[in-house]
């Protein structure tokens, strides 16, 4: 033992004994501060730390916000686990506490329960608000972030300095996990990290992309939006004129074409997006005029007004469906995603406001983007969420400053600040050459997942590009993707997610939770009975997940 490291022995041990005991922290100095004692209306919670770590060499106020919590079960102290919710903008005690972490908010209640399913169960966790400004963490005026390129810079630099203090996990297995934006996010962060890896080495051994941001926005949105509908219908409560509509005009696009060649196995060559200049058709879709409920949505969550509020198209027959995807000025030609978000939030309002009686779960009467399976009675941890953060206590007890005299701290999930600043530059899909480079030089994992019931980001739409990614000397995977079916309670060590039901486990341990391929470092599951937020709706699969396909490859 050299004399710093019994420095470091001798000052943990005077400065945080109750952590020297349960293992934790043994060489990392000066996180005694960040501790969190408590928490108000909580169940007891693993050793954790959190507060606000400034990004270094950055104008002054930049700082983020982070939360760690310490693996529950010894045998997975190797890992660390860094989990991203998107947005851009959007904070990650969202994931916390709807599923992958400890604690979850329970029912309608702001009560914080223990979640079953924590990740925490299979190595370190760490949450971090970022970029700048977004959840508790802070920005420098005016805002810094301009673009993805900043907030990649800001967050490795950020991270080398947390894993610099909190040293005990200088070593450890890192694994990048996330959804939506941070299909973005992730990739940029860990080339930056493999890149960088002589100067400061980061043991990185994989990236999750859940509902990501990975591909061509109109080829994740537009193409491939029929063919879920189609998919869909029942959930959807689609006709048959309707549907028809949606399939003449993909074909009156070219869709259909593209949709057939991105069906070879391997596919024949790269693909090719019809009469379409890349992004434009996502660009139109923001600009088209908000439902009544969109608008709430995006009220909801602190997202501002997000679109045109001189467009105000409802198509409601086969006709104005055609009319709207084909003829619109407002969205532009081949508006096939936001024709039918318009068709399916006309169809929930005019079902909602006829009714004089409660929302009946039979009826489409609320329509929800993220999780088309969802209803008017589904509950919204957003609100709750906010509310809970939104205390002084809570706030104190997360090591957060006190907010100046006479004036309240604000917890929102998502800013609006953030996602129109990011969301205005869009870097170039990091399939295209980021992830294949990740995948191939690096020979990283990288793993992609889909939520079935998630309309935002449609499971097809990511499947597509991931037929249209080349990586290790190929394009897409050579065979179908619905090769196998994967179970949640598959032992650890059996193959990606379960190549068979754990013996013994009984009849629920052999439900099937969706379906996977795996080729070349790269694998893609699809995730049945789950929207965008997987975790949330099938956080005991998920677990599996992580344990059997991230944590374990
Ligand atoms: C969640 O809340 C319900 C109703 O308030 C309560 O009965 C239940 O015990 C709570 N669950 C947990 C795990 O605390
Ligand atoms: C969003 O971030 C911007 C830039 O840091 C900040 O000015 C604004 O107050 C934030 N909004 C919310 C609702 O937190
Ligand atoms: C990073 O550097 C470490 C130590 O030099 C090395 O063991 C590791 O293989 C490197 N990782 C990658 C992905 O290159
Ligand atoms: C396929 O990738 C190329 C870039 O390699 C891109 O130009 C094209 O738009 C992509 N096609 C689809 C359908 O995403
Ligand atoms: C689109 O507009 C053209 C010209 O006004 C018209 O002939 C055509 O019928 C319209 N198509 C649809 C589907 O509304
Ligand atoms: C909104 O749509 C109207 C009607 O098509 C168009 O004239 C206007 O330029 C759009 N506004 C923005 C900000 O895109
Ligand atoms: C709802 O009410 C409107 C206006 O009264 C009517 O035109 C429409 O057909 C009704 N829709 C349903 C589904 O009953
Ligand atoms: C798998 O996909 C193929 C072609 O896309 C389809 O014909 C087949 O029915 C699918 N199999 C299952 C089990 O879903």
């Amino acid at each position: 033992m050299d004399i710093a490291t019994l420095y470091t022995f001798l000052y943990t041990l005077w400065a945080v004994p109750t952590v020297l005991f349960s293992g934790a922290g043994r060489s990392s100095t000066g996180i005694s501060q960040f501790e969190v004692h408590s928490l108000p209306n909580t169940a007891q919670l693993p050793p954790s730390w959190a507060g606000q770590l400034p990004v270094p060499e950055t104008e002054e106020g930049n700082a983020l916000f982070f939360w760690l919590f310490e693996t529950e079960d010894t045998a997975y102290d190797e890992n660390l686990i860094i989990w991203f919710n998107g947005g851009p903008g959007c904070s990650s005690l969202i994931g916390l506490t709807t599923g992958t972490g400890p604690v979850l908010l329970n029912g309608t209640s702001t009560q914080l329960v223990r979640n079953p399913h924590s990740w925490t169960k299979l190595g370190h966790v760490l949450y971090v608000d970022q970029p700048a400004g977004t959840g508790f963490s802070t920005a420098s005026i005016p805002y810094p972030v301009q673009d993805q390129d900043r907030a990649t810079d800001d967050f490795y630099r950020w991270l080398k300095s947390f894993l610099t203090r909190f040293s005990h996990l200088r070593s450890k297995r890192v694994h990048l996990i996330g959804e939506s934006y941070a299909g973005i996010y992730i990739p940029y962060l860990a080339a930056a990290i493999l890149d960088n890896n002589d100067t400061f080495p980061i043991d990185l051994r994989s990236i999750s992309l859940g509902d990501a941001t990975i591909g061509n926005p109109a080829a994740m949105s537009a193409a491939t939006i029929a063919p879920y509908l189609r998919a869909q219908r029942d959930l959807l409560h689609m006709s048959d004129e309707i549907i028809d509509a949606f399939t003449e005009a993909e074909h009156t696009c070219g869709y259909d074409n593209l949709l057939r060649d991105a069906n070879h196995f391997p596919p024949k060559g790269k693909l090719h997006i019809p009469g379409n200049h890349e992004n434009l058709n996502f660009r139109r879709d923001r600009q088209q005029p908000p439902s009544q409920l969109l608008r709430e949505e995006v009220h909801r969550r602190g997202l501002g007004t997000l679109y045109n509020e001189t467009c105000d198209i409802h198509p409601t027959t086969k006709e104005t469906v055609l009319a709207s995807i084909l003829n619109s000025t407002c969205n532009g030609p081949c508006a096939t995603f936001a024709t039918a978000i318009n068709y399916l939030n006309t169809a929930a309002e005019t079902s909602s406001t006829n009714k004089t009686e409660p929302p009946d779960t039979e009826n489409q009467a609320c329509f929800d983007i993220y999780d088309i399976s969802n209803d008017c009675n589904t509950i919204d941890p957003l609100p709750l969420q906010a509310t809970y953060f939104s205390r002084p206590d809570v706030q104190k007890a997360l090591n957060l400053p006190p907010p100046p005299e006479g004036t309240t701290r604000e917890y929102s999930p998502c800013n609006k600040t953030i996602l129109d600043t990011l969301l205005a530059e869009q870097p170039t899909p990091p399939a295209y050459n980021i992830l294949p480079r990740i995948a191939t030089t690096h020979n990283l994992p990288v793993h992609v997942y889909s939520g079935e019931y998630d309309m935002l980001i449609n499971h097809i739409g990511t499947e597509l590009a991931l037929q249209n990614m080349s990586w290790k000397g190929a394009l897409g995977f050579s065979r179908p993707l619905n090769s196998s079916i994967f179970y949640a309670d598959a032992t650890a060590g059996s193959g990606p997610a379960g190549s068979g039901c754990g013996d013994g486990g009984g009849e629920s341990s052999c439900e099937e939770a969706g379906t996977w391929v795996s080729e070349r470092g790269v694998s893609y599951h699809l995730f049945h009975g789950a929207g965008h937020t997987v975790f949330a709706k099938k956080s005991r699969e998920m677990f599996a997940y992580v344990r059997d396909v991230v944590v374990a490859g």
